[in-house]
C-alpha cells in the first residue's frame, strides 16, 4: 500500500511522521507532494518519505491520496491533479470545511474519506472524526482507520454533517482548553505564583483530573460534588461561575463553531 500525503505543512508532515514512526507503513512507501521549496529541502532533510513536487509523478503511484492542503488551496490543487486520479484510489481528506461533494466534482473520485482531526495529533494524542462514502471498502476503511489511529484515536461518524458538529467539540477544542488554561493560569499570577509554577499548577491540574475521569466510571456532575463541599471554596468558583452562565456561555461558543464550519462547508 503505497499513500502519498499531499501537504507537507503541519498536519502533512505530522501525519506522514506518524505512518512510519508507528511502522504502519514503510517509509519508501509514503510520498509526499509539497510545492514550497524551502518545505521540499526540509522534509527531505529530515528523511520523512519520499519527496515529490509533480502530481504526474506521485499521484499514479498512490493506493491512498491524503489531502493536506488549505481549504483555500483546494481548487487549484484538484485542477493540477484531477487528469493523475483513478477511480481505485481512495481520497482521504483532512481539509476543514471542504464537503465531499466538493472533492467528488472537483476530482472525479468515488472513494472518499473526509476527517477532521486536531492538533495534539502532533504528538500522537489527537482526536478524529472521520466519515466515508459507500464507494470506500470496509478493507479500505479499516486501512485508514489505522493509518488515524497512529495520531491519536478516531470515530467514524455515517453521516457527513457530523463532521462539522466534531469540528466544533474537537478540531477547535484544543484552543477552548488553552482558553480555559490560560485564565487559570493568570488567576494563578494574581494570587502571586511566578508563571512557572502557575503553569505546572494548571497544567498538572488539568492532567490529573483527566486521567482521574478516564479512570474512573463516574460522571463529571458526580466528580464535581465530590471536590465541592457545602460552603467551601470550590462551591465558592462554582456558585460564581453559575451566576455568570459559564456552563451556557461554554455551550454558546460551542454552537458559534458548529454554525461557522456550516456556513465554511457552503462557501465555492
Ligand atoms: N493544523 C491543524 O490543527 C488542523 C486541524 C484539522 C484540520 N486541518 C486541516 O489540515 C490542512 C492542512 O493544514 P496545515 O496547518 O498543515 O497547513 P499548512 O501548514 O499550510 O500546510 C499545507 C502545505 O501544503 C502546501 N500546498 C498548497 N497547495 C499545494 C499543492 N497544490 N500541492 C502541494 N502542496 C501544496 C502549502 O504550500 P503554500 O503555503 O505555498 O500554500 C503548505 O506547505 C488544512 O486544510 C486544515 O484545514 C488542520
Amino acid at each position: 500500500m503505497r499513500i502519498l500525503i499531499i501537504g507537507g505543512g503541519n498536519m502533512g508532515a505530522t501525519f506522514a511522521k506518524s505512518f512510519i514512526r508507528s511502522h504502519s507503513a514503510d517509509s519508501k512507501k509514503v510520498m509526499i507532494l509539497e510545492i514550497l521549496s524551502e518545505k521540499i529541502e526540509a522534509l527531505k532533510k529530515a528523511k520523512i518519505g519520499q519527496v515529490f513536487s509533480e502530481p504526474k509523478e506521485c499521484v499514479p503511484l498512490a493506493d491512498i491520496i491524503i489531502l493536506a492542503v488549505k481549504p483555500q488551496s483546494a481548487g487549484a490543487l484538484f485542477a493540477q491533479m484531477k487528469d493523475f486520479v483513478d477511480k481505485q484510489q481512495v481520497i482521504v481528506s483532512i481539509m476543514a470545511g471542504v464537503q465531499i461533494s466538493t472533492i467528488r466534482e472537483g476530482l472525479g473520485a468515488t472513494k472518499i474519506i473526509r476527517a477532521m482531526p486536531n492538533l495534539p495529533a502532533q504528538i500522537g494524542q489527537g482526536m478524529t472524526v472521520y466519515t466515508s462514502t459507500d464507494d470506500v471498502t470496509r478493507i479500505e476503511l479499516v486501512m485508514v482507520q489505522n493509518l488515524l489511529n497512529t495520531t491519536g484515536k478516531a470515530i467514524f461518524v455515517s453521516k457527513e454533517a457530523k463532521i462539522d458538529a466534531g469540528t466544533a467539540i474537537s478540531g477547535s477544542g484544543p484552543a477552548y482548553v488553552f482558553y480555559f488554561i490560560n485564565a487559570l493560569k493568570e488567576a494563578a499570577q494574581k494570587m502571586g505564583f511566578s508563571e512557572s509554577a502557575s503553569q505546572l499548577l494548571v497544567t498538572q491540574t488539568f492532567k490529573g483530573t483527566v486521567s482521574l475521569f478516564e479512570q474512573s466510571e463516574r460522571d463529571c456532575k458526580e466528580w464535581i460534588d465530590m471536590v465541592a463541599s457545602k460552603g467551601g471554596t470550590t462551591e465558592a468558583a462554582l456558585k460564581s461561575f453559575g451566576s455568570n452562565h459559564v456552563h451556557e456561555l461554554i455551550m454558546q461558543g460551542a454552537e458559534a463553531a458548529l454554525a461557522r464550519a456550516i456556513e465554511l462547508g457552503k462557501m465555492p
